[in-house]
């Protein structure tokens, strides 16, 4: 069988590690994974470094997009996607999350006639003014196969008449055989899995603290610290949105050290969104660390070693669930809820009172109880088993 695997941003990079390590362990008879690679992102530390560091393939394609509006970017990316579909005559594709890239594969494979595989299907923000909301909804609606990290993921679906209950898919790997009716884009089939990135964490956690040497680089051994990451464009964007996230870390580092790598599109925008007065109490705080972005083993790393997370970025919010970690999340929705209705994550939005009341109290109230809300970290042997099922149909 083959498998297109389309990637592109740096958390579809991270992700796609785990299924091509599971091919590579079990499958490698049965599967061959051709990996295009849509160059989304290209900086070395947004994408290079996660090749090296998690072993995953070489891409057989890089399409070079680069950045640009989303038009111009994602039908770039939809040109080159079909051009090597239609060489490569896969028996699917590959597509993650909700990127650019996602939505690019979507629209190539569908009307040509690619069964799509979606992984981390049915998650939704309500809320359609994020990019990310339409890419997800388009590529869940042209899939053959979805595969839902979680619980609020396969209701989401079934709300939108995905045939889950027919199917018998119910709780995770609670998964009967599929029947013999064959999946197709207007017969898909939905999985609840658990999530692919809680695989990789499982899987790096020890390795990062053998391998790296983050902690004592930024001198944290030992140390109370926040680590804090912010690149959705609702927030680098907007001035007043971006001023407050900053006004509430520069509260927070009177008390505790914030770490905070940077994304190149934050990067960019501090200089620009931010007034000089803030920019200067920003960059010449001793106890904030502005650093470029960090490979996932350091990532990990940090997880691992910080009082708290504070984020808008949907990787690190679970990443910070896995480690067990409280989170502030700095958005006014997210697609994660189980992560705040466990407790263990307050939404704070932009706003500098709410991201300190939420400080606060998770000083008050720190989180002991961490329900298995994402699977037990072999979702993507699951996945595998389940593709080479469908396709046998
Ligand atoms: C993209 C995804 C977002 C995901 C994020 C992960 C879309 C619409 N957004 O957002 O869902 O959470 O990736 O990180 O697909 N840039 C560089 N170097 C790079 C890459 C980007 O400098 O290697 C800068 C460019 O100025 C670019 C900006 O970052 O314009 C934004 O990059 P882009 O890929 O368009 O969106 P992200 O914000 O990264
Ligand atoms: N990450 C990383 N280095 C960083 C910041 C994030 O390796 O400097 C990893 C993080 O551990 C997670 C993924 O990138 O696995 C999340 O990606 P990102 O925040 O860019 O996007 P999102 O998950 O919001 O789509």
């Amino acid at each position: 069988m083959k498998l297109v695997t389309i990637i592109g941003a740096r958390p579809q990079i991270i992700k796609a590690a785990a299924l091509s390590r599971a091919i590579r362990n079990h499958y490698k008879d049965q599967i061959q994974e051709i990996i295009v690679h849509t160059g989304q992102h290209y900086d070395d530390n947004m994408s290079q470094v996660f090749f090296d560091e998690l072993q995953i393939p070489r891409p057989d394609y890089n399409l070079h997009v680069g950045s640009a509006s989303h038009g111009v970017q994602t039908a770039r990316m939809t040109e080159g996607i079909e051009d090597i579909l239609i060489k490569e005559q896969p028996d699917f594709i590959v597509l993650y999350g909700d990127t650019n890239s996602t939505l690019a594969g979507a629209v190539a494979a569908a009307k040509i006639h690619v069964p799509i595989v979606h992984i981390e299907a049915g998650l939704r923000s309500f809320n359609k003014a994020m990019p990310e909301e339409i890419n997800r909804i388009v590529c869940d609606h042209c899939s053959t196969l979805l595969f839902t990290p979680t619980e609020a993921g396969l209701e989401n679906l079934k709300r939108e008449g995905f045939p889950v209950e027919e199917d018998g898919v119910a709780t995770l790997r609670q998964v009967q055989s599929p029947t013999t009716s064959t999946p197709t884009i207007d017969n898909p089939r939905v999985f609840h899995c658990g999530d692919i990135m809680y695989d990789n964490s499982l899987h790096f956690a020890d390795i990062a603290e053998t391998k790296t040497d983050i902690i004592n680089r930024l001198n944290l051994s030992g140390k109370p610290f926040v680590l804090a990451t912010i690149h959705r464009d609702s927030n680098t964007d907007h001035p007043e949105r971006l001023s407050a996230i900053f006004k509430a870390i520069i509260r927070l580092s009177e008390e505790c050290r914030i770490v905070l790598p940077l994304h190149p599109r934050t990067s960019k925008l501090l200089k620009t969104n931010l007034d000089e007065e803030l920019q200067k109490q920003v960059f010449n705080n001793a106890n904030i660390s502005l650093i470029p972005p960090v490979s996932f083993l350091e990532m990990i790393a940090l997880e691992r070693h910080a009082r708290l997370v504070m984020t808008d970025s949907g990787g690190v919010q679970k990443e910070s669930y896995f480690f067990k970690k409280p989170c502030i999340i700095l958005r006014p929705e997210t697609e994660w809820v189980e992560i705040v209705q466990t407790g263990n994550a307050i939404l704070a939005d932009a706003d500098e009172s709410r991201i300190m009341q939420a400080w606060q109290h998770f000083k008050d109230n720190p989180p002991t109880s961490f329900p298995e809300i994402f699977g037990d970290g072999h979702a993507a042997e699951f996945m595998l088993e389940k593709i080479i099922l469908c396709k046998s149909l």
